[in-house]
């Protein structure tokens, strides 16, 4: 059970309201979902012969095609510009596929009307590596803040902000301004930041990419923990050969934009065998 420290750290400010119109657009969009949930219930992502070119015709991603099940942790690794950052934001629809299929929790992405798009990425969190905080709120209201912009109630957020601060062990410093945290506590509070609306899919794209190894480490069991206590679906972009090594987890590897391995509780590099 939940207490909510009695000092500050409660709700305090106003309320957006969702307005008809977009409460029934979230119905049908859900509903959309649901019929297509019953083809593939435990698949998450799929990418079917994803190519990506961007304007001036760079090709980023080349033919690619895996698939994520509904509760898996796997890292996407690769070297600097091999195209872990365009396989995450065509996920979130960023980007587009110049060919091939991508379908996210049963939709298809790359089809979406624009209007949908907000849907879509209300059902995922994301985390990149410059942790994005709003420097004048505290942690309490940082996590808080994309619960208001969608209308949540003030019930509602004083019970999310603290269960998402559990999750990273920051329930101390929800008084805390950013600047008063360390580079790994800000990271963790922008990690409950996007799973306070208990999203099915976490994307992190560097999310170690401006700490130091230890606390590296930290980020990724917050992320593990997350990914078994909540049963996320998370994907994490890495250049980061330690976390990936020590985790053990799923192994994406990109090259150039070609997917060149796929493994169960890999490794950055190739699995060294014991002679
Ligand atoms: N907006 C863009 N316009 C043109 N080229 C891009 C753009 N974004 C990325 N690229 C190129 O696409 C390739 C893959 O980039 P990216 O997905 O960011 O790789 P990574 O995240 O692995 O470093 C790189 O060659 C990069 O220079
Ligand atoms: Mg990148």
């Amino acid at each position: 059970m939940l207490t909510v420290p009695r000092h500050g750290c409660l709700d305090s400010g106003g309320l957006i309201g969702l307005n008809r119109r977009v409460c029934l657009s979230a119905e049908r969009f859900n509903r959309t979902a649901q019929s297509t949930e019953s083809i593939a219930a435990i698949r998450m992502i799929k990418l079917q012969d994803v190519t990506v070119v961007y304007p001036g015709g760079r090709t980023a991603l080349s033919h690619v095609s895996l698939q994520v099940q509904k509760g898996e942790f796997a890292f996407v690794v690769g070297p600097t510009g091999s195209g872990k950052s365009t396989l995450l934001k065509l996920l979130y629809h960023e980007e587009i596929p110049a060919s091939g299929k991508v379908v996210v929790d049963g939709r298809d992405v790359a089809t979406l009307r624009p209007r949908d798009v907000p849907f879509l990425r209300r059902r995922m969190g994301i985390v990149f590596q410059d942790f994005g905080l709003l420097p004048a709120k505290t942690v309490f209201e940082n996590v808080a803040f994309g619960l208001r912009v969608i209308g949540a109630g003030r019930r509602e957020i004083r019970r999310k902000v603290p269960e998402a601060l559990r999750m990273v062990d920051l329930v101390h410093r929800c008084d805390a301004f950013p600047n008063q945290l360390s580079g790994g506590e800000q990271q963790r509070v922008a990690i409950a930041r996007a799973v306070v609306n208990t999203p099915p899919l976490l994307l992190a794209d560097e999310p170690t990419g401006n700490l130091d190894p230890d606390t590296s480490m930290g980020i990724v069991e917050s992320l593990l923990k997350i990914n078994e206590e909540s049963g996320t679906t998370i994907l994490v972009a890495t250049h980061d050969t330690q976390i990936v090594d020590r985790a053990r987890k799923r192994v994406i590897a990109l090259e150039a934009g070609s997917l060149t391995r796929d493994e169960l509780e890999g490794t950055y590099g190739l699995a060294v065998v014991n002679s």
